[in-house]
């Protein structure tokens, strides 16, 4: 069995795109040697994460990824095991969204403003990896 852990954050101050660059090269170093694969969302100074791994691997790194002094109130949405991993080919992936970019494709852009925004919308099932699977579409 694998564990799937989704958080959202808060960064520390507004990162540009050299410091989320040097955060992404970091973390898929890493992630490689773990193996551990995933996505990382990035929309005006909010973060939202999905690690998927050992169970044992995801929450060690999740311990260290809390103590990151980049980011602050980390808050766990979901943690789950899972027997397959839904982005198998991302050691992480990585969408920054702009907060110019409205509607989208599919409005998943609004949904995600709207998640981050009301705290009884994280509490519902699914939802947060739903939105980091539509994002996950199009990561670079
Ligand atoms: C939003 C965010 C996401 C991160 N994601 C990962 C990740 O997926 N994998 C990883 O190894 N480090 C990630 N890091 C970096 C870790 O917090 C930490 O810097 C890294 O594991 C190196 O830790 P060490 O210097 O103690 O070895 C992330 C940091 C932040 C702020």
């Amino acid at each position: 069995m694998l564990t799937s852990l989704i958080y959202i954050s808060s960064a520390t101050h507004e990162m540009d795109d050299a410091e989320l660059d040097q955060l992404l090269a970091e973390a898929r170093a890493e992630n490689l040697a773990l193996n551990i694969s995933g996505m990382l969302l990035y929309s005006g100074g909010t973060f939202m994460q999905v690690l998927e791994g050992e169970e044992d691997v995801v929450l060690r790194l999740y311990a260290q990824i809390i103590n990151d002094p980049r980011h602050k109130n980390v808050t766990l949405i979901e943690r789950q095991e899972t027997e397959i991993r839904c982005f198998p080919d991302w050691s992480m992936g990585f969408r920054r969204i702009s907060s110019g970019e409205s509607g989208g494709k599919s409005g998943a852009v609004k949904k995600l403003t709207d998640f981050l925004a009301e705290a009884s919308t994280r509490t519902t099932p699914g939802l947060a990896l739903k939105l980091l699977q539509q994002f996950g579409k199009d990561a670079e």
